[in-house]
Formats: C-alpha cells, sequence, structure tokens
C-alpha cells in the first residue's frame, strides 16, 4: 500500500476527529479508579463516541468487538472489556481508543496507575510517556522515520525496559492501519524520509522486563512472557512544514 498523504483540509477533519477522541480519553480518565470494572469504562467510551457523533473504530475490526482495549498489568495490548475485570489499587490500565469522524480516524491510548503504583512500575510508565513526547518531536518534514524509533528504543531501552517488536504504529487516514508502519526500534538516518502530509500513529508499547510477548487463547490480548507489566501510550501525529501537530492532544 503507498504512503496516503494528506491535504491541510484532510489534516483539519483528522484534528476534528482527535479532539472528539481526547474527549473520549477525558471522559474516561476520573472512571479510572479502584473498584471500577473495564466493562464500565467500555459502556461509558460507547456512550461518549456516540455523543460526539462518532463511531467506534476498533468495533467490528477485524471481528474485535468492544470500541476500547483495556488492557491491565502484564496485558500489553488489545485487553478487552470485561464486567469481571475489578481494577484495584496498584494495578495499571492502558486504555487504547479509535473514532471515526466524517470518514477520519483518530487512534489515541493513555495508560494509567490505579492510586498509588510501584515506583519501578510509575516508571515505566513516565519512560513511555516521554519516549512518545521526544518521537513525536521527531516528526520533522525531512527527517527519517526511524528516527522516531531509535529515539523510542533509546530511551526506553536506558531504563532497562523491553521494546515489544510484534506491534508497532502505522500511519492513519481514511482507514485506521496505513503505511508505513512506525516500530519503536530500529536505526537513527534510516527509513524513509518524511513528509508533510505524512500522519502517523505513533504508540511505544513498553515491557518492565523482557520485550517478549504472546496472544492469549482469546486471539486478542497479548501479554508479556515474563509476566512484567507493559505501557503503552499512543498519539496520532501529523507531520506538517510548520512541525509535528498532536491531532489528539
Ligand atoms: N491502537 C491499536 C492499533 O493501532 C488498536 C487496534 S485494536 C483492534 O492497532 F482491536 F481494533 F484491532
Ligand atoms: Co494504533
Amino acid at each position: 500500500m503507498a504512503i496516503m498523504l494528506k491535504t491541510p483540509q484532510e489534516i483539519e477533519k483528522m484534528r476534528i476527529s482527535g479532539i472528539a477522541l481526547r474527549r473520549v480519553h477525558d471522559t474516561l480518565a476520573p472512571h479510572v479508579v479502584a473498584g471500577a470494572t473495564t466493562m464500565d469504562l467500555e459502556e461509558i467510551a460507547i456512550a461518549r463516541i456516540a455523543e460526539l457523533g462518532g463511531k467506534a473504530a476498533f468495533k467490528g475490526y477485524h471481528g474485535y468487538p468492544f470500541a476500547l482495549c483495556t488492557s491491565v498489568n502484564e496485558e500489553v495490548v488489545h485487553g478487552m472489556p470485561n464486567k469481571k475485570r475489578v481494577l484495584k489499587e496498584g494495578d495499571i490500565l492502558s486504555i487504547d481508543c479509535g473514532v471515526i469522524i466524517d470518514g477520519y480516524y483518530s487512534d489515541a491510548a493513555v495508560t494509567y496507575a490505579v492510586g498509588k503504583v510501584d515506583p519501578k512500575i510509575q516508571k515505566l510508565l513516565d519512560v513511555t510517556q516521554a519516549s512518545l513526547e521526544a518521537a513525536i518531536e521527531q516528526c520533522q518534514v525531512g527527517g527519517r522515520l526511524f528516527d522516531i524509533s531509535a529515539t523510542v528504543q533509546e530511551l526506553c531501552e536506558a531504563e532497562g525496559f523491553g521494546v515489544v517488536r510484534e506491534f508497532v504504529g502505522h500511519g492513519i487516514g481514511r482507514s485506521m492501519h496505513e503505511d508505513p508502519q512506525v516500530p519503536n526500534f530500529g536505526t537513527r538516518g534510516k527509513g524513509l524520509r518524511l513528509k508533510p502530509g505524512m500522519v502517523l500513529a505513533i504508540e511505544p508499547m513498553i515491557n518492565a522486563g523482557a520485550p517478549e510477548v504472546r496472544v492469549l487463547a482469546d486471539g486478542w490480548t497479548a501479554v508479556t512472557v515474563d509476566g512484567s507489566y507493559s505501557a503503552h501510550f499512543e498519539h496520532t501525529v501529523a507531520v506538517t512544514k510548520e512541525g509535528p501537530v498532536v491531532l489528539t492532544r
């Protein structure tokens, strides 16, 4: 598949989609508390997306049944909302959501601490989020795709964390997944040249321990092989002549 460069008008539409998605995340955030279930969050998201005039991008995608991916602790990505999964103090929860507004997709994820978490796990969250912010800064016209990748890898590996290889970020636009793939590992100075109009979903998935992951028998939930906790942050970012524009902020 070729890379679909977006016009400024299309980026403006993607920004509208991204702002709606941010509102969904903002609505969910205060509900990430001990005693809530991941299905409670799903129900809130469904209602909020409808209220905003959007469509849940994940629901029905390759048969995925929910609007959210809710990945707890050692779950890396694609954890499924479950009314029996009750959050407790010390857990971490990644909420990943995508919406479609007027045909344009946006995709963003946040990992929350439920109450107070182990300091090493808080560091995992902080470093993963900081690696996303640093990666966003690499979205400059004339830069290289793997500058983004290397930035995440270097920052996270410097702290001894494991960078997941099996899942990657992606181009996004009128489909959720477009070219190019955006790995969280790679060689600085390599990869395709970034051009105005590229829109990328950048999503570091970082394990407190080893990088290896496996998928559970449900066919979706990816977990760390060593049982270590995993963090995931994601933004949808446009490359423009004026620099990176985070559409999901
Ligand atoms: N943020 C994830 C991604 O970019 C969400 C896809 S989950 C799915 O791939 F359930 F929709 F597949
Ligand atoms: Co994504």
